[in-house]
């Protein structure tokens, strides 16, 4: 029997996307990588919040309990202005932080942007779903993306998810055991 397609929740948090001050670019850009990365059967689950961290933890609990996401990808919020309480909210919401994937993803960052340093973006576990945050900047999402992603389906794997599979022209996936 096929299996049913992984689901991978979609977070963008931002004050004027939330209100329609402007489009939100973020998520898409999200769903856009993973269309071209993943060669699985997959399907999006998206939200739009504004940056409220209550709301920002309601909707990762409901990606990860509720709707049976394996992956939540968030993007904004992880910078040092006073509403970037996206990491905050990660970390309530998981069970153990995945510290390695913020690292990884600010010194790739920090090649091509110096500002990259300002993103407090972390990783965490919840159950069986990894959450990564990415800034919010859609240039970032693939910056970041690429340089974790090999990653990530060794991850899902040994959470006892669905099996991720790449375009290995885009991504490798890494199975060390495979
Ligand atoms: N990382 C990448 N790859 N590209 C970027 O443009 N912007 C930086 C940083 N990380 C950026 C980036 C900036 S300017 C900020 S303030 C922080 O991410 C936080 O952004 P956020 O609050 O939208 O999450």
């Amino acid at each position: 029997m096929e299996s049913p397609p992984a689901r991978v929740g979609i977070v963008t948090v931002s004050d004027r996307a939330s209100r329609g001050v402007y489009e939100d670019r973020g998520g898409p850009a999200v769903a856009r990588y993973l269309g071209e990365v993943l060669t699985c059967a997959w399907e999006a689950v998206t939200r739009l919040v504004p940056d409220e961290r209550p709301l920002i933890e309601e909707a990762l609990r409901d990606l990860c309990d509720g709707q049976g996401c394996c992956l939540v990808i968030t993007t904004g919020g992880t910078g040092p202005a006073a509403r970037d309480v996206t990491p905050e909210a990660t970390l309530a919401v998981c069970d153990r932080m995945m510290p390695g994937f913020g690292e990884a993803m600010r010194a790739a960052s920090l090649k091509s942007v110096p500002t990259a340093i300002l993103s407090r973006q972390t990783a965490g576990l919840r159950g069986r779903a990894l959450i990564l945050n990415l800034p919010g900047n859609p240039k970032a999402v693939g910056e970041c993306l690429d340089a974790v992603f090999a990653a990530v389906p060794y991850c899902i794997d040994l959470l006892e998810g669905p099996r991720l599979t790449t375009n290995p022209e885009r991504i490798v996936a890494f199975r060390p055991k495979s």
